[in-house]
């Protein structure tokens, strides 16, 4: 006779949920939103379905409705009117431009939300890379100076967390000492630690519109072969004072997602990005895959890899699957 038996771990609901190991709740989530100019606009994002660019009224009406199931942390991306954008991204710090006076509008209305706000040039620039770009070279210590405002706009607008997302040197550093120097001692950095030069965002600068006019983000975001890197990117983020690591993408990078949980004691955060979640919808929607399992695998999966937290496009479709069937 067999004396182990693994299957008896699994012969009912109850007992299988009662071993499991690894499991998503609604407050490891951060939703990613898509911001537009304008009123009363609602736009989809034709590559993501579900997904939408909101003008700032329509986009706290989305806030609520996603605070109403549970979801309390947002990420907001904004898209640029293309005549507002030139080469050193000075929109991303004026004041009363989209973001800030949005990120304002937000923190006065839901004082409670958690906003983890972007610092990259890539939305503003008419070159649509992430650093000044010179000779065709991307600029990295010049670049520092567009950051640092744009850093203090957020800031000065009321954000809780910076998400510098460039992926160039020296940047949690240079951004941690302007925020201490201007008494925003409380505002938190979560660094895009390894973020690689990934296929899977193509969605996501469809929404924005913020593809590289020329070239490729290759010599700053990271070749999808490296792993022991990240560990390079992550030291030095740690010793320039992060509070929060993100691996991203997600699921194609889980043993990197599972390297850092390993190796440091800070918070791992994941962000499954737009392509992953255009994969899943797309199939979907073809009748290919079930969508709503499909989600679900994704989000355990990236959570048993490591993750503490998530950035996911699925953030309400797991609210609502969450609210049925955990009542
Ligand atoms: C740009 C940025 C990108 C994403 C987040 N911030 C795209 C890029 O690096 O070109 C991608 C997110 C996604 O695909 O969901 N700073």
């Amino acid at each position: 006779m067999l004396i182990r038996r693994p299957r008896r771990n699994r012969k009912s609901a109850v007992i299988r949920q009662m071993v499991q190991e690894s499991r998503v709740g609604v407050e490891d989530l951060i939703l990613p939103l898509f911001l537009i100019e304008g009123e009363n606009k609602k736009v989809e994002v034709s590559s993501m379905p579900g997904i939408y660019r909101y003008s700032a009224d329509l986009l706290l009406e989305e806030i609520q409705s996603c605070i109403r199931l549970g979801i309390k942390s947002f990420a907001p991306f904004p898209s640029i009117d293309d005549a507002l954008k030139n080469t050193l991204a000075t929109e991303g710090h004026n004041p009363e431009g989209l973001y800030p006076s949005t990120i304002r509008k937000i923190k006065k209305n839901f004082p409670d939300v958690c906003l983890i706000t972007d610092i990259a040039m890539d939305p503003y620039s008419s070159d649509g890379h992430d650093g000044i770009v010179k000779d065709g070279k991307i600029l990295n210590d010049e670049t520092l100076e567009v950051l640092g405002k744009m850093a203090l706009a957020q800031a000065e607008a009321g954000t809780d967390m910076l998400g510098p997302s460039d992926m160039m040197d020296g940047r949690i550093g240079y951004l941690r000492q302007i925020l201490d120097e201007h008494g925003f001692t409380e505002v938190s950095i979560m660094s895009y630690t390894a973020k690689y030069a990934s296929a899977f965002y193509g969605p996501f600068r469809d929404a924005l519109n913020s593809a590289p006019k020329s070239g490729d983000k290759k010599t700053y975001q990271m070749n999808p072969a490296n792993r022991t890197e990240a560990l390079i990117e992550a030291d030095l983020d740690i010793e320039e004072g992060a509070d929060i690591l993100m691996v991203k993408p997600a699921i194609p990078y889980l043993d990197v997602i599972r390297l850092l949980k390993d190796s440091y004691a800070t918070p791992i955060a994941a962000y499954h990005v737009s392509g992953e979640y255009a994969m899943i919808k797309a199939a979907s929607e073809k009748g290919w895959l079930n969508g709503e399992q499909c989600m679900l695998e994704a989000l355990t999966c990236i959570k048993r890899a490591g993750a503490d937290i998530i950035l996911t496009y699925f953030a309400k479709d797991f609210a609502h699957w969450y609210q049925k069937n955990n009542q």
